[in-house]
Formats: C-alpha cells, sequence, structure tokens
C-alpha cells in the first residue's frame, strides 16, 4: 500500500521537497505520493492530512508557528525552536517537529574543524532560531545581528564600527535570505575586508549555491559552506520520522 505525504505553505511555488521525495520513491521503486497543499489557512492542516490520508506532511512559510496549536503533541525539538517543519500523523495523532534544529547541528558539527568558535548569527527569524537551539547544543557562544537594535542583538553599523565583532567571532552564519535567488547580487552589510582565512561563513541559503556572501569570504580564503547539506538532511530527517 502506498502511503502519501505533502507539503503546506503559501505560496509554494518551485518546491525542493516535491522533487527530493518524488526522486527517493523513484530510485526505491515506491508508488508514494508528495503532493504540494498550497493554502493561506493554516488551521487547514488537520481537515487537509484527514481527507488525504496523509502519512506525514512538511510544513512552510507563512504556517510553521500556526500550526502548532492545531496539534495533538509537540517534540522536543519543536518546543526548542518554536516552530514546527514536520508533522507526523499517527492514526489520527498529530505531532510536530523541527528538523531544521538538527539538520543545522550534524551539518555544522561535522564541517568545523576548530573548537574554539564564536558565532555572529545575522537575521532573527524562524531559520536563526534553529540555528541557535543548534549552537546551545554544542555550546558555541553566540552573538545576533539584526537590523533593529535589542537588548539580544547588535545592529550591522555597530558591525562596521567595531572591529571586535568580526574579529572576535571566527564563524559568521547568515540566517537572512539576502542573497538568495532572484536577489543574487546582494550580500548582508558586513566589513568583509576583516575576514581572515581562520574565518567560517555558513550560509542558509542554498540558492544559488555560491551566494556573494561566500564568495566575499572565499576571495580572502575563509571556510564556506552553504545550505545544501542542511536541506537534504532535514528531508532525511523528516523521513526517518515518518517511517519509524
Ligand atoms: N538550508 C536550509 O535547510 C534552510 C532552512 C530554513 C531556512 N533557510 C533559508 O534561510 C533564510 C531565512 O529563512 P527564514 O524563514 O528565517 O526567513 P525570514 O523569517 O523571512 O527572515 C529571516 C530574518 O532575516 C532578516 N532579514 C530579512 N530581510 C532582510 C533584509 N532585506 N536585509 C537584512 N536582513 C533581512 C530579518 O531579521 P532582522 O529583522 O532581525 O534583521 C528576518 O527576521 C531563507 O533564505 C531560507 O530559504 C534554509
Amino acid at each position: 500500500m502506498p502511503s502519501h505525504f505533502g507539503l503546506i505553505g503559501y505560496p509554494l511555488g518551485h518546491s525542493f521537497s516535491k522533487k527530493y521525495f518524488e526522486d527517493k520513491f523513484k530510485k526505491s521503486g515506491s508508488l508514494d505520493t508528495y503532493n504540494l497543499f498550497e493554502t493561506e489557512a493554516a488551521h487547514s492542516v488537520k481537515a487537509l492530512i484527514k481527507d488525504n490520508n496523509l502519512k506525514g506532511i512538511n510544513v512552510t512559510i507563512p504556517h510553521k508557528q500556526a500550526v502548532i496549536p492545531l496539534l495533538d503533541n509537540l517534540d522536543r525539538s519543536a518546543q526548542l525552536v518554536g516552530a514546527v517543519n514536520v508533522i507526523k500523523n499517527d492514526g489520527g495523532f498529530l505531532t510536530g517537529f523541527n528538523t531544521d534544529y538538527p539538520a543545522f547541528r550534524a551539518s555544522l558539527k561535522s564541517w568545523l574543524d576548530n573548537t574554539n568558535i564564536k558565532a555572529l548569527v545575522l537575521g532573527t527569524g524562524g531559520a536563526s532560531k534553529a540555528v541557535i537551539a543548534a549552537l546551545n547544543d554544542l555550546k558555541i557562544p553566540f552573538q545576533q545581528v539584526s537590523r533593529t537594535k535589542s537588548a539580544k542583538t547588535i545592529t550591522y553599523q555597530e558591525l562596521l564600527k567595531n572591529s571586535d565583532w568580526i574579529i572576535e567571532h571566527n564563524l559568521i552564519i547568515n540566517t537572512t535570505p539576502v542573497g538568495m535567488t532572484p536577489n543574487t547580487d546582494e550580500a548582508p552589510e558586513l566589513p568583509y575586508n576583516l575576514l581572515t582565512p581562520s574565518h567560517y561563513l555558513y550560509d542558509l541559503v542554498y540558492n544559488p549555491e555560491e551566494t556573494v556572501f561566500l564568495q566575499k569570504g572565499n576571495n580572502i580564503g575563509a571556510k564556506g559552506k552553504n545550505g545544501l547539506e542542511m536541506l537534504h538532511l532535514q528531508a532525511e530527517l523528516a523521513w526517518d520520522i515518518w517511517n519509524t
């Protein structure tokens, strides 16, 4: 009996997940299906899972927080991040998970070859919350950077004014959409001239594969990584959740 999966969000347009899972089904000769449910109504998720007999569903923007009160249970990953990107249906009992967080943690951990790390996290949106949960697990101290000053954040202007921020923080993680297609000529406003070959630049953006942010680091000899591995890992983790 084939199982059915899908993605809820709005707008959906091009979907990495649909192609990823359909390729996976094809390779294994499975008749499982993966469909897109493009809707502005997060509250429809329960009916949608039931009506389409879905075993699991991915959740994307703008519903990652809105689905939380509709679920029967929240895994610790979703509780820590405060957002759900995977729902598992166990005979009508719905549990929410966050696989961005363990995916980023695994990807970062296997990439870093230095234990003396301090991070700057650019952006304060949903993706930054997954990144921060991972940094906390890995005991990596961090400072958040935002366009807006707050008790927890410094601004890009402060980074430009005080060179110590970049000198003292050797890992810079871009969790903003800046540089993402179609705005591929943009990059976060950083004093790139202060980067050194000892810096690590991790961009959650995966399209294009090499953003201007990563190019600027690469020009100086800094190590760079895009969001592709994280993207694949979060999908594989969802698959494991649905099938255990
Ligand atoms: N690789 C993966 O698996 C993966 C997983 C999740 C997300 N992502 C990528 O991560 C990125 C962010 O996702 P998200 O859901 O967190 O997005 P989001 O909530 O729309 O934006 C994240 C934060 O970026 C900052 N920001 C937004 N526009 C900006 C601009 N023009 N200039 C400077 N800062 C800006 C904002 O923080 P401030 O207001 O504090 O400045 C915002 O809260 C997207 O490109 C997404 O595709 C990748």
